[in-house]
């Protein structure tokens, strides 16, 4: 068979196109880092239209490799790191502003304005979310706040905003002539402005944040056709059939279906995810409500979802900011000269500390230092780190939920990583599992946009062509693994109580 589907990653490190075929095994892949933009502490930001062109070179990239051209594709796919957040111009096509990144901890005193008396959990019965910097609505008040003629011209309707889904759909159906502005429910349910039962934009807590409905893109199912790819572009005429926020994906391509399955991501931050079906699950222990998927008509399936914020960012952290490696996997090889963390805990609250925390007030700390202490010890505290905040999000997974796991699939980048697999496990007293295709995000999105047109015929394909590749069992004795927790759970108090009034 000559026809496949394309699916757009864009994540927070780097976008990329992945070609699939009928039975989900990766075809070929185009992949491109953009610029990480730090203008002050605890800011983040990508520049929109280095991320357009990016999406369009490794577009480029996977067809080229593959021999096709856009009539091979059937439909496609579009996956992205959520909650950051573009305002750009309609009629020039120009974002008036970098998009902030999801990490970015800027809008902590819009944050705080918001909650006034009320507190932190003042939308969270509507949209599922606690206030808190991650989210993308309150950053663009800050654009509306702190860009010059921002307010005016968003007040004369001429300013549009979206997530990266919305900002890369948009442009690939026609931009300024013509660019269609959608998100998906899973984007939308990010911005702390959807109501998680209608799927409609709340027109009160838009109102309180000061964003005009005319900004806000229609929302849409996950999973049918909301445009074309536009012509002269690479993909004309080609249907864009599927949007699903990454961590969204990453769930959908692990065939995560019945109530209570549930997949760990281990990229940039890690992000655990539990189906609770078409119940919308609140959480009391910490984690977010959010949507998993709602495929064309069909009811809206929920999740419950742990956020962690930094988990392979300080492997890079480890390789850019330090220099102790040169690339992300040498950390394997820098903690296998060592048999144990030598006491040292990393907490990498860079963003402060996200599930089941939500500590803005935190930043890093790198604990239990003596002489003793070599760089094996902090690459095994790093990777470590990683272990233990999602054994605090499982234990909240089992509180909300009441769900035992038996196992846990994961996915991302750092799933290679056979040192950390194999602790994740023992820490974790699960079974932890990787299937054959790590690329569950790009998976996903592209399942999403085969079933809208017909390319796969519904879940159950996904569920067929799933492959478990590799297993890690549980070795380490209950007294261990509570001497670890204990000790990670006093290392994260030190990074309490950090950040004064007095810093932006
Ligand atoms: N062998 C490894 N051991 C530990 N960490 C690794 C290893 N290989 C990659 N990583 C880390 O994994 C992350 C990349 O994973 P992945 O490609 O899944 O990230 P991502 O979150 O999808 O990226 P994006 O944010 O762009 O979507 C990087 O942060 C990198 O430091
Ligand atoms: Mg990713």
């Amino acid at each position: 068979m000559n026809d496949f589907v394309l699916a757009i990653d864009q994540g927070t490190t780097s976008s990329r196109a992945i070609v699939f075929d009928a039975k989900g095994t990766i075809v070929s892949t185009g992949q491109k880092e953009h610029e990480q933009v730090f203008p002050k502490a605890g800011w983040v930001e990508h520049d929109p239209h280095e991320i357009w062109t990016n999406v369009r070179e490794v577009v480029g990239q996977a067809l080229t490799k593959a021999d096709l051209t856009h009539e091979n594709i059937k439909a496609v796919g579009i996956t992205n790191q959520r909650e950051t957040a573009v305002v750009w111009d309609k009629t020039t096509g120009k974002a008036v502003y970098n998009a902030i990144v999801w990490q970015d901890t800027r809008t902590q005193k819009i944050i705080d304005r918001l909650a006034g008396d009320e507190g932190a959990d003042k939308y969270k019965d509507t949209v599922g979310l606690p206030l808190a910097t991650y989210f993308a609505g309150p950053k663009v008040v800050w654009v509306l706040e702190n860009v010059d003629g921002a307010r005016e011209k968003a007040e004369a309707g001429d300013l549009l905003m979206g997530t990266i889904d919305t900002w890369v759909l948009w442009n690939m159906t026609g931009g300024k002539d013509g660019g269609v502005h959608v998100t998906d429910v899973t984007n939308a349910s990010r911005t702390m402005l959807m109501d998680l039962d209608t799927l409609q934009w709340d027109e009160s807590i838009a109102k309180d944040m000061g964003i005009p409905l005319s900004m806000l893109p229609e929302i849409r199912s996950s999973a049918e056709v909301y445009g074309e790819g536009r012509r002269g572009g690479l993909l004309p005429g080609v249907p864009i059939a599927g949007i699903l926020g990454d961590q969204q994906a990453a769930t959908f391509g692990q065939a995560c279906f019945e109530v209570g399955m549930a997949k760990n991501t281990y990229g940039t931050g890690n992000f655990m995810l539990m189906n609770t079906g078409t119940e919308k699950v609140p959480s009391k222990n910490g984690l977010l409500t959010t949507v998993a998927y709602k495929i064309g008509d069909a009811a809206p399936v929920y999740a419950l979802e742990g956020s962690i914020a930094v988990t392979g960012s300080l492997v890079q952290w480890l390789r850019d900011n330090l220099g102790l490696i040169k690339d992300a996997p040498d950390i394997e090889k820098l903690a296998a000269t060592v048999e144990d963390n030598g006491g040292a805990y990393f907490v990498p609250a860079f963003s402060g500390l996200f599930a089941p925390h939500w500590r803005s007030d935190a930043r890093g700390a790198l604990v239990g230092l003596t002489r003793y202490v070599k760089a094996g010890h902090i690459a095994r505290a790093v990777l470590e780190a990683t272990a233990f905040q999602t054994a605090e999000v499982l234990d909240a997974m089992k509180a909300d939920s009441g769900v035992e796991l038996s196992e846990l699939k994961v996915d991302g980048g750092m799933v290679a990583n056979e040192v950390l697999m194999q602790f994740q496990a023992d820490l974790l007293d699960v079974d932890v599992v990787r299937p054959q295709v790590a690329e569950t995000t790009a998976l996903g999105a592209a399942y999403a946009a085969g079933i809208a047109v017909g390319y796969w015929s519904g879940e159950q394909d996904v569920i067929d062509n799933w492959a478990e590749d590799k297993r890690w069992t549980p070795s380490m004795d209950a007294d261990e693994r509570g001497r670890l927790m204990r000790n990670w759970k006093k290392a994260v108090t030190k990074t309490l109580d950090w950040v004064d009034d007095d810093v932006d």
